[in-house]
């Protein structure tokens, strides 16, 4: 079982990447977890005519190999206006250029969180939605509200005991699967 982790979010200091480095602390020390970053896959604008003029650049490829060398997907979604983040929105944007099915019938964990109450509900929501169109099977999800209330950035856990049991059984599902 190999697990690709990431956050959908640029950010050095991305909520979401912390929320994914927690998540994959809770799995046990027998999965092999790659957590990749978003930021490794810099593209330009994604624009129609550049990739008639160029092609679809190399870093899509990358992007799409490490989705199809795992067994599992684990993405935290940032929210920006209700919506991906322009970074994630653009890398998926080329990658379904070049395979509509990015997610590559892997099956996924989705998660989110964002300092509001609304936890990103709305991009999680919308990625689970659109999972299926783009080769996405989800296997269950969680948004982390307030995340500043619910989350101890020194200690690097999540504090609130509901959420945590929540992710905890969700994560169960990943061993459940081996
Ligand atoms: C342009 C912009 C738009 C945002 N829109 C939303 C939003 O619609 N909903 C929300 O919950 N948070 C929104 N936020 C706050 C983000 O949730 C917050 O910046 C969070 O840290 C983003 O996740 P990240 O740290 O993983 O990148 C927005 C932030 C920015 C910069």
């Amino acid at each position: 079982m190999k697990v690709l982790a990431f956050a959908a979010s640029n950010s050095n200091k991305s909520i979401n990447k912390t929320l994914i480095h927690y998540a994959v602390k809770q799995l046990p020390s027998n999965i092999e977890v790659e957590t990749l970053d978003i930021n490794d896959y810099e593209l330009p604008i994604y624009s129609v005519d550049l990739e008639q003029a160029h092609g679809i650049p190399s870093s899509v490829d990358r992007f799409l190999a490490k989705i199809a060398e795992a067994d599992l997907l684990l993405i935290s979604y940032a929210e920006h206006n209700a919506n991906y983040t322009v970074a994630y929105k653009n890398l998926f944007d080329w990658a379904t250029r070049k395979n509509m099915e990015v997610y590559q019938n892997k099956p996924i964990i989705m998660l989110s969180t964002s300092p509001g109450e609304g936890g990103a509900n709305n991009v999680l929501s919308m990625a689970i939605n659109s999972a299926p169109f783009f080769g996405g099977s989800v296997l269950g999800s969680l948004s982390v509200p307030s995340y500043y209330e619910n989350f101890d950035n020194e200690t690097n856990e999540l504090i609130n005991p509901d959420l945590a049991a929540q992710l905890k059984e969700l994560l169960h599902t990943i061993s459940a699967r081996k």
